[in-house]
């Protein structure tokens, strides 16, 4: 037998055994998916079982609870709310529902990550997403306000911004499905930007639209530039927080991270309200040019509510989070 064709059998043989192998790695891998489906279904039945008697109990608890016994009843209560929290941990880590608007944009596909690094990567990637996004819009505002001033590349900006807004509501909810704690209002932000960016996309070309031209483009810019601020600011929470495998309870091991956290939340916080009164004065400054006699475009007076909303949600809900950061501070000595 001539020596190449020896050495080409030699090889496949040699294949064969090896895709053999991989043949039986993949059986052991679908059988123990199967297995973990199992598994996920198992637990979260009974965990909907468990929480349903629970609720059921609690009921009880504070209907039938007399003088004599309130002290037991007190601590089955403080029970039942520890094990209804063990649950929703549990959870994060299970398969659910999508709620409806990732029904809508995704169909019923799995968002849920199911392990606590591929949170971290997920939301690191989120970050890294804002942070790219940002700087390009930072440049294309920058390029509009000193450069170029045709209808066609602000309507490129503006495309840019309903994107990346959208984009932002799709990730936040798979965040939120797998446990992050953002506040309903910035979701509900980004909805209004991407209608405020919608709206602004269909304004014509006409006297009023130049008047506010240059102070929508500023506005975008200065907004571009503290968004990366705010990236800086979160990514490095995020880190602080990866490194130290903590996430929801501050204890003592995470006064570093505390004290870096108030730091850059100090720092952020003047560029923060800065820009919340920028709005209030975007807003205001639509709303007397919707008075003008020679303003037709229903966009004006749009635009200008849009403004309004933004500047409340994002002032009153900024304050709400100080406040509360500042709260948790000056209680943390007492509980030491
Ligand atoms: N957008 C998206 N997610 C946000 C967010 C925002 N504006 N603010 C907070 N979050 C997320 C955090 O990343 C965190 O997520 P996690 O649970 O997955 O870790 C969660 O919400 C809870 O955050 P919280 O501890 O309440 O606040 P923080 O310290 O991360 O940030 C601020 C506080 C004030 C810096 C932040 O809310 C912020 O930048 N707000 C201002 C936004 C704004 O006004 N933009 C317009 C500028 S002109």
């Amino acid at each position: 037998m001539p020596q190449g064709s020896t050495n080409i059998r030699d090889e496949w043989k040699y294949m064969d055994e090896e895709c053999k192998q991989l043949q039986e790695t993949h059986r052991i891998y679908l059988q123990k998916l199967d297995e973990i489906s199992k598994l996920q279904s198992s637990c979260s039945s009974s965990i909907f079982r468990q929480r349903r008697r629970l609720t059921e109990m609690s009921k009880k608890c504070s209907t039938e609870s007399s003088e004599k016994d309130s002290k037991n009843v007190d601590e089955i209560k403080d029970k039942i709310k520890t094990r209804l929290n063990a649950f929703s941990e549990m959870e994060a880590f299970l398969p659910k529902k999508n709620g409806l608007y990732l029904s809508l944009v995704l169909g019923n596909v799995n968002v849920t990550l199911l392990s606590k690094q591929s949170k971290f990567a997920y939301k690191d990637e989120y970050e890294k997403f804002k942070l790219c996004t940002t700087v390009i819009l930072l440049l294309l505002s920058f390029i509009c306000y000193f450069f170029v001033s045709y209808r066609f590349v602000d309507a490129i900006l503006n495309f840019l911004l309903v994107w990346y807004y959208c984009t932002l509501t799709i990730r936040e909810s798979i965040l939120t499905s797998n446990g992050s704690r953002i506040k309903g209002w910035w979701v509900f932000h980004h909805y209004v930007s991407a209608y405020l960016s919608g709206v602004m996309l269909t304004w014509p070309d006409g006297n009023l639209y130049k008047i506010f031209r240059n102070q929508f483009l500023a506005y975008s810019l200065y907004q571009s530039f503290v968004q990366c601020l705010q990236c800086y600011y979160q990514s490095g929470c995020l880190y602080r927080l990866r490194t130290l495998g903590e996430r929801h309870n501050m204890d003592l091991t995470v006064e570093g991270f505390q004290s870096w956290m108030w730091k850059g939340l100090t720092f952020l916080l003047p560029f923060l309200f800065f820009g919340h009164f920028w709005q209030l004065f975007n807003g205001l400054s639509l709303f007397r040019m919707a008075q003008l006699p020679d303003c037709k475009e229903w966009q004006v007076l749009m635009c200008g509510l849009c403004f309004l909303i933004l500047f409340m949600g994002n002032f009153f809900t900024t304050l709400a989070v100080f406040r509360q950061k500042l709260k948790s501070r000056n209680q943390r000595p007492k509980s030491l």
